[in-house]
């Protein structure tokens, strides 16, 4: 099968005026989406958040939160008509680029186990497995574990 093609894309600042688009990305991406208060709370609560664009339409978000010298990747979504073109790349490659700038050392984050997808980016992107928070994700038939993974920048 042919590979898509790559596309022309820009990272910038994901605002409130990105709610709805986020929500709707956010509803197509996952099985158990943030819900609109939850982007609001994030929003409201001093999270940074970084839009992935193409010809100004939102096709991604990333969201972190930044305590003292650490960065904590809290969402990173691609919206599923937009997936495997190099935009969930270029999307973590502007969030690490963001924690050195606000020189961070540290970059955490939590994946669940059964999303491979978003582990084999990770891995690709020199994140280490540091530790298993055990049935910490809900799924539809009960929970399952969070594998948690550090990048050092
Ligand atoms: C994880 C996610 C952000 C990746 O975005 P993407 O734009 O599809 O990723 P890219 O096209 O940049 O791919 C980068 C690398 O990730 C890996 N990858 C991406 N999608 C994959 C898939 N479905 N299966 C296996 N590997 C995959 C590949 O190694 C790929 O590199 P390669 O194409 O050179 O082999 C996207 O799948 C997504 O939004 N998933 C739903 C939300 C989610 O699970 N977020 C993570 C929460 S922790």
């Amino acid at each position: 099968m042919n590979a898509l093609p790559k596309i022309e894309a820009r990272i910038n600042m994901l605002t409130l005026a990105d709610l709805d688009d986020t929500c709707a990305i956010e509803n197509r991406a996952f099985e158990r989406p943030w819900t609109r208060g939850n982007l609001v709370d994030s929003f409201m609560g001093g999270h940074i958040g970084l839009a992935c664009r193409v010809n100004h339409q939102l096709v991604g978000y990333a969201i972190v939160m930044m305590v003292l010298d650490e960065m904590h990747l809290l969402n990173i979504v691609i919206d599923p008509d937009w997936q495997k073109r190099g935009l969930g790349q270029l999307l973590l490659e502007a969030v690490i680029a963001l924690a050195r700038q606000r020189d961070c050392l540290t970059l955490y984050l939590e994946v669940r186990n059964s999303n491979a997808a978003a582990q084999k980016l990770y891995n690709l992107n020199e994140f280490v497995m540091i530790g298993v928070r055990q049935q910490y994700y809900p799924t539809n038939f009960g929970r399952e574990d969070a594998i948690v993974m550090r990048r050092s920048l």
